[in-house]
C-alpha cells in the first residue's frame, strides 16, 4: 500500500502537493475547495507590503487633514492584517490542511511585528517572498544580505517554521541556502517567479508578460533542486515554478523536494488535476514497489548520483555539440 506522506519545514503533509500562494488561496470557500481536491497543504495569498503602503498613502492623500493621515494608514494596515488573520483563523478552525502564511516583502519593517500576530492566529509556518530587485543601485551582496538580515530579524519574533521562497538569480544559491538554515530558516521553496514583463513593440512600451508558467520553466526548479538538495542537509525544499504534471512532481522529489508546489497548473486544467496527479504518482511508486516517498526521494540528487557533472556545464557542451 502506497503511502504519500511527507513533510516540509517540520509540517506533516499527507501528500507533497501544495498549493503555492494565488489567488487560488485567498478564501475560505477557495480553500475548502483545495482541500476537497486533495491538497495536501496551502499557501495563503501573499500580503504584500507595498499594497498595504500604497493603499495607505492614496487613503492619505484624499484628506484635507493631514493629522488623520496617521490614524488612517494605521486603520487601513489593521484592516488589511484583519482581513488575513480571520482568513487563517477561519481556515484553521474548519480546515484541516496545513495552512502557510505569506509575506511579500522587500525590506525590513513593520512588517516583521505582523508576523507575530500571524503565528498567534495559528498559521502553521510562514513562507516569505523576498521580492527584491538590485537594478545597480546596491552593492553586490544586497539581495542576499537582505534574506539574511530578514530571517535574522523574523528569527526572533516568530517560533513557527520560517520558508523562503527564494529568487532565481542568487549567485551561490547552495551557499545562501546553508546560511539561511544555520539562521532557523526551516525550508526553501525553488523558485519564485517574478513578475513577467515584455515590450510591445509596436506601441514600443513595456507591458506584460505571461502570468503563468511553461513546462519548459521546469528545468531550472529541477537543476537547483537536486544541486541545494544534495549540498544543503536537513534544509526542506519544495519545487515551485513549472511544475505541469505528475511527472514533474515525481522528478521533484527524486530531486530532493519534500514538497511540490502547484500554481499554473491549477489555474490552467482546474482541480481535478490534484486527484489525477496523486494518483499517477501512487501507479508509478506501485509499479516500483516504493511505498513511502521518502524510498525515493532525493535519489538523484547532486550527492547521490555517480556524475554530479550531469547538473554542470559540461552537459551544455555535449548538449549543443549534438546539433550540426
Ligand atoms: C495569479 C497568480 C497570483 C500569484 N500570487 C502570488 C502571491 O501572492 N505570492 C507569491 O508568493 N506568489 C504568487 N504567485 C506566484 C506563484 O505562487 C508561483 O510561485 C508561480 O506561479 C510559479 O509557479 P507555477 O509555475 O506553478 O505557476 C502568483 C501566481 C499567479 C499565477
Amino acid at each position: 500500500m502506497v503511502n504519500l506522506e511527507t513533510t516540509f519545514a517540520g509540517l506533516h503533509l499527507k501528500n507533497p502537493l501544495i498549493a503555492a500562494s494565488s489567488g487560488l488561496t485567498n478564501s475560505l470557500k477557495k480553500i475548502k475547495e483545495l482541500e476537497s481536491a486533495g491538497i495536501g497543504a496551502i499557501v495563503l495569498k501573499s500580503l504584500f507590503e507595498e499594497q498595504i503602503e500604497s493603499h495607505s498613502e492614496k487613503l492619505a492623500q484624499i484628506t484635507d487633514y493631514p493629522e488623520a493621515a496617521d490614524y488612517i494608514n494605521a486603520y487601513v494596515e489593521m484592516n488589511h492584517m484583519d482581513k488575513y488573520l480571520d482568513l487563517i483563523r477561519s481556515t484553521k478552525s474548519e480546515c484541516n490542511v496545513p495552512v502557510i502564511a505569506s509575506i511579500n516583502c522587500y525590506k525590513l519593517s513593520r512588517w516583521t511585528e505582523f508576523a507575530k500576530t500571524i503565528q498567534d492566529a495559528g498559521a502553521d509556518a510562514l513562507e516569505l517572498n523576498v521580492f527584491v530587485i538590485n537594478a545597480g543601485e546596491f552593492g553586490d551582496t544586497y539581495l542576499e544580505d537582505s534574506y539574511v538580515n530578514i530571517v535574522k530579524e523574523l528569527k526572533k519574533v516568530i517560533r513557527i517554521p520560517v520558508v523562503i521562497k527564494m529568487a532565481k538569480n542568487i549567485s551561490n544559491l547552495p551557499g545562501l541556502a546553508g546560511k539561511l538554515k544555520s539562521l532557523g530558516a526551516k525550508g526553501i521553496v525553488l523558485f519564485n517567479r517574478f513578475y513577467q514583463l515584455d515590450i510591445d513593440v509596436k506601441k514600443m512600451e513595456i507591458t506584460s508578460g505571461p502570468v503563468f508558467s511553461n513546462p519548459s520553466d521546469f528545468s531550472d526548479t529541477l537543476r537547483w533542486t537536486a544541486i541545494v538538495s544534495g549540498r544543503v542537509h536537513e534544509l526542506d525544499i519544495a519545487c515551485s515554478y513549472g511544475v505541469h504534471s505528475w511527472e514533474d512532481a515525481i522528478k521533484g522529489i527524486l530531486a530532493g523536494a519534500g514538497g511540490i508546489q502547484l500554481c499554473s497548473v491549477l489555474y490552467e486544467q482546474g482541480l481535478n488535476v490534484i486527484e489525477n496527479m496523486l494518483t499517477c504518482m501512487e501507479e508509478w511508486m506501485n509499479q516500483r514497489n516504493f511505498t513511502t516517498i521518502d524510498d525515493f526521494k532525493g535519489k538523484l540528487n547532486y550527492a547521490n548520483i555517480s556524475s554530479p557533472s550531469l547538473y554542470e556545464r559540461v552537459q551544455f557542451m555535449k548538449y549543443f555539440s549534438s546539433y550540426k
